[in-house]
């Protein structure tokens, strides 16, 4: 790889670097509201976005023509406390966003594949690509739901799929999980990867050294221009 991957975005505290993402995730959901009259975001869920999702949540903009989304969810009701849709109802789409449209991931569905074709329905009618998906990381260098020891692994990864939901089925993730796969994360017009603390800087730098491939080292390879990485100890 001989050009940039990412451009470093490092802020002083967890609130300022919320303040940021939000200005700028805003944005670029400004520049697509102007030049078609609609925006997608899709947003990842897990312990880190809260913040973040809150501070967009105040930001002034369109709402009521943005769709929100995610790019990846566990295979649990939204009532339950691992829900990304329920962080996201909670912390994004309140305040200005509350006019928001949500398009949902999770569906109630025997098995997580029937859930996958059912997403895959919805988000299907969405203007492809997405304006902004933004990104988080697990120590163990998966983002997204693409984890290291899913089943379908080389699939998920596979720049040519043109599915926008997958199931994965990986010993490492607490439960089934539906994700957007490689191929629609990096199309996003605005791609952001946002990672707090030391240890996970700790697993992106080694995740970028020669022979050591994660997960996230994929998707910022397959970007077409350096990921910005939203980051404060
Ligand atoms: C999820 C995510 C996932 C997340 C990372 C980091 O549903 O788990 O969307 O990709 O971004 O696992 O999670 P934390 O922020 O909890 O460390």
């Amino acid at each position: 790889m001989d050009r940039p991957r990412i451009a470093w975005h490092e802020f002083a505290s967890p609130d300022e670097l919320a303040k940021a993402l939000a200005r700028d995730v805003a944005d670029r959901l400004r520049k697509g509201l102007n030049a078609r009259g609609g925006a997608v975001l899709a947003v990842s869920g897990g312990s880190t976005p809260g913040p973040f999702l809150t501070a967009l949540s105040r930001e002034q903009l369109d709402w009521v023509n943005v769709v929100v989304t995610l790019v990846d969810e566990r295979f649990v009701p939204p009532s339950s406390d691992r829900s990304n849709e329920k962080l996201v109802r909670e912390s994004l789409l309140v305040d200005e966003a509350r006019l928001a449209r949500f398009v949902p991931l999770y569906g109630e569905a025997g098995n997580v594949e029937a859930a996958a074709r059912q997403a895959e329905a919805g988000l299907a009618l969405l203007p492809k690509p997405f304006d902004v998906v933004v990104l988080g990381m697990g120590t163990d260098g998966h983002t997204a739901s693409l984890f290291p020891d899913a089943g379908n692994f080389a699939e998920l990864l596979d720049e040519n799929r043109h599915d926008f939901v997958m199931p994965v089925h990986a010993p490492g993730a607490e439960e089934p999980r539906l994700t957007l796969p490689l191929a629609r994360i990096v199309e996003a017009g605005f791609l952001a990867l946002h990672i707090e603390g030391k240890e996970k800087r700790g697993v992106l730098d080694a995740a970028m050294e020669p022979g050591a491939p994660k997960p996230i080292t994929a998707v910022l390879d397959a970007a077409p221009r350096p990921v910005p990485v939203y980051w404060t100890a």
